[in-house]
Order: C-alpha cells, then structure tokens, then sequence
C-alpha cells in the first residue's frame, strides 16, 4: 500500500504552524465579532480542516452553514464557479457571514461568493482564508484574514486536494511534479 505522504516532496506548513495560525485568526475574529451575529460559513471541501479546527478556538457566538463550490480541474482553476450545496438563504439578512477558505489563487470563487451573499441579502460579508498565492491572482481581491502567503506552487493536505486525493494529510505539502504530470 502506497502512502499519501509518498508523493510529497516537501512539507511547506507544518502541524505546529498551522497550529498558530489558527490560534492568532481566532483571537482576531474574536476581537472583531464581539458584537456581531457571526455565521461562519465553510467552503466545501477544501477548508472542512481548517474549518474544524478554527471553530475550537473562536470563542464568540456563532452559527455554522456550509457551501460547495466548484472551479477546479486537476490543477488548474476553470474559471466558473458552480454552487454544489448552497447556504441557507432564509438566515442571511441577520448575519454577518465570515466565509473561511482553505486557499486564495486566481480569486475568482471568493470574488463571486461574496457578490452572491451580499446579492442574497447577508448583513455583512468578510472573507478569512488559510493559505494565499498572491502571484495568481486574476481579481482585485484582497481578504480580511489571511493565514500565511505561499509561493505559486500547487498544494495539498489539510483538506487541500489534487484528484480528491491528499486531504487527510495533517500539514499542507509540495506535491512531487511527476505525480500530476503523469
Ligand atoms: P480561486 O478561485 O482561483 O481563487 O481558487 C480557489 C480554489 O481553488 C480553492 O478553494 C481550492 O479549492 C482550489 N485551489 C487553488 N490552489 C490550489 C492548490 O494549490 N491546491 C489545491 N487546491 C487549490
Ligand atoms: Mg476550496
């Protein structure tokens, strides 16, 4: 039996430095929803780790939902974001939607989300993400959270997949180019 952690060539956030970015992004949005209706909203599937883990450590009061979306092709965005599984519209108008991605590239799906949920009627909408590659950027984007910048390679783990494969790994890894170039 093959591995997952076979095909990772290095390891590029480790356990531990995942560890404190979550706690640092949980003391923020803790500050910053004080006195806020926070629906945090988690972007299947990619960000169901990341999503887990920050909901342990917020400590305000706050509501979940989910949302899956779809713009990937192996490793190259498509450019279309589809809704998969859609949030619940009926909450919306009293919440203040914080929206937690796994990774920012192009920009294109955060783009659109929060054009769709400010369309939908949410009361706020902020956006906090894991991982950015600023060097992809297509969009104007900008996030309010970000974890950390990482350079332009393509990721995996930590709910990050290539094929829909690699999420349960614990950190976020290089993958070795021969296994997507096959
Ligand atoms: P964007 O719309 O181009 O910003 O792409 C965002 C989505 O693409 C993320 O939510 C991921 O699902 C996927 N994605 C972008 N880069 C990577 C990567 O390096 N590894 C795995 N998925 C990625
Ligand atoms: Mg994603």
């Amino acid at each position: 039996m093959k591995r997952f952690s076979e095909d990772i060539e290095s390891i590029l956030v480790s356990e531990e430095e995942i560890d404190d970015i979550i706690e640092k992004t949980a003391r923020q949005i803790d500050e910053d929803y004080k006195d806020k209706n926070l629906l945090l909203l988690c972007i299947l599937k990619g960000s169901v780790m990341f999503f887990g883990d920050l909901l342990k450590k917020i400590t305000v009061p706050a509501e979940i939902d989910f949302m899956r979306v779809s713009s990937y092709h192996g490793t190259e965005s498509s450019g279309t974001v589809r809704i998969l599984l859609d949030v619940d519209h009926g909450k919306l108008k009293d919440c203040d939607v914080l929206i937690i991605e796994d990774i920012i590239d192009s920009g294109r799906t955060l783009t659109y989300l929060c054009e769709y949920l400010k369309f939908k009627g949410a009361k706020s909408v902020r956006t906090c993400t894991l991982l950015d590659k600023p060097d992809r950027r297509l969009t104007d984007f900008v996030p309010d959270y970000t974890g950390v910048m990482i350079p332009d390679e393509f990721v995996v783990g930590y709910g990050l997949d290539y094929d829909e494969k690699y999420r349960t790994l614990p950190y976020i890894g290089i993958l070795k180019p021969e296994v997507y170039k096959k």
